[in-house]
């Protein structure tokens, strides 16, 4: 699947940037390769639109803000955040008139500027711990991945990587047979339920305060269709390690990997850059993995291009789910034409 060229897929919301990146003045994203500019109004809200002014194209995301608004940079044409052209300074006595350029649903939630594209189908997921006392927040990664969406979130699911991609973090390399899954499916995404032993490194004894060589972890996991997951980790000694990621389609090849987590232990018992550095670790792992996949992952299970495993089933649930959904908007999945995508060439 092509997740630029799925329209449906425009109607679900993405994080896209840490909102404090904003704080010093517009900034530009690709967003299932729409160019936007994003921007803070003077209460702090943001605002999307097209990154492309209607006068000359120049990129609004240099320019600058001037109270609610957006100027360009080159001949200071103003835009509100409905994308409406207020101002155009060499003609001060008339109407901006029609000039516009496109804007489109922006929010602020959870420390994250997210953007819809179209008429949004859900909302953002609710996140408890957000507003839960006894949590505190640890934002972690942002960074642009050579992925697709899909392949990240069906690696998230997947309990049979552990032993292997895993195996010098937490993974247990002759354990590689993951429980069988009861995946509940819900509007727009699923969770499942599942506990699955793991090694116990000496950083992660130190953090979790747990001196077993082993541990278990009781793991809630939702998917959040298209492309985000939360992943609720319970440790036997009650502390609860719950992990936000989103692949936000930059286009069909890149993902901006955005995840925070919520924890609640306290800075004083893990330090929140030692939490980051033992997910940093374990992320690279798949991260090595996943960049070494072809992107266009197929939909159709029945097809014969992939091969399956019993273990793949939340990855499969994904599938059909998305699937069904492309066939209630009528639309085809878009494939990259012609038959596998070269290997793509191992970085030295
Ligand atoms: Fe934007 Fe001229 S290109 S004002
Ligand atoms: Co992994």
């Amino acid at each position: 699947m092509l997740a630029t060229q799925q329209p449906v897929l425009r109607r679900f919301w993405y994080p896209v940037m840490p909102l404090e990146q904003l704080d010093d003045g517009p900034k530009p994203f690709r967003l299932m390769n729409e160019e936007l500019v994003l921007w803070l109004d003077s209460e702090g809200d943001p605002h999307a639109a097209e990154d492309r002014c209607a006068h000359r194209t120049a990129r609004l995301s240099l320019g600058w803000v001037e109270g609610d608004n957006i100027v360009c940079p080159y001949h200071g044409w103003t835009y509100d955040g409905g994308g409406g052209c207020v101002r155009i300074p060499q003609t001060p006595d008339r109407p901006a008139g029609r000039a516009k350029v496109r804007a489109f649903h922006a929010e602020a939630r959870y420390g994250y500027v997210w953007v819809c594209l179209g008429d949004p189908l859900t909302d953002i997921p609710h996140m408890p711990e957000a507003n839960e006392p006894g949590y505190r927040v640890i934002h972690q990664f942002y960074e642009v991945w050579r992925t697709a969406g899909l392949r990240l979130m069906e690696n998230s699911f997947d309990n049979a990587h552990f032993s292997f991609v895993h195996r010098e973090s937490f993974g247990q390399f002759d354990k590689p047979i993951p429980a069988r899954l009861n995946i509940v499916e819900e509007d727009f995404g699923f969770r499942f339920e599942t506990v699955a032993p793991v090694n116990n490194p000496p950083l992660q004894k130190k953090l979790l305060k747990m001196d077993s060589d082993t541990t278990e972890r009781h793991m809630t996991s939702k998917w959040f269709m298209p492309f985000g997951r939360k992943l609720n980790i319970r440790y036997p000694n009650g502390l609860v390690h719950a992990i936000i990621t989103y692949a936000t389609p930059i286009d069909d090849e890149h993902s901006m990997i955005c995840q925070w987590a919520y924890r609640s232990d306290s800075e004083e018992d893990a330090p929140a850059q030692q939490i980051i550095a033992f997910d940093r670790q374990v992320t690279e792992e798949d991260k090595r993995v996943l960049e070494s996949t072809d992107h266009d992952a197929p939909l159709d299970t029945a097809s014969g291009e992939e091969r399956h495993m019993p273990s793949d089933q939340p990855g499969m649930v994904m599938r059909k789910m998305l699937m069904a959904l492309l066939a209630r908007f009528g639309e085809e999945e878009a494939r990259v034409s012609g038959a596998r995508i070269p290997m793509k060439e191992k970085a030295s």
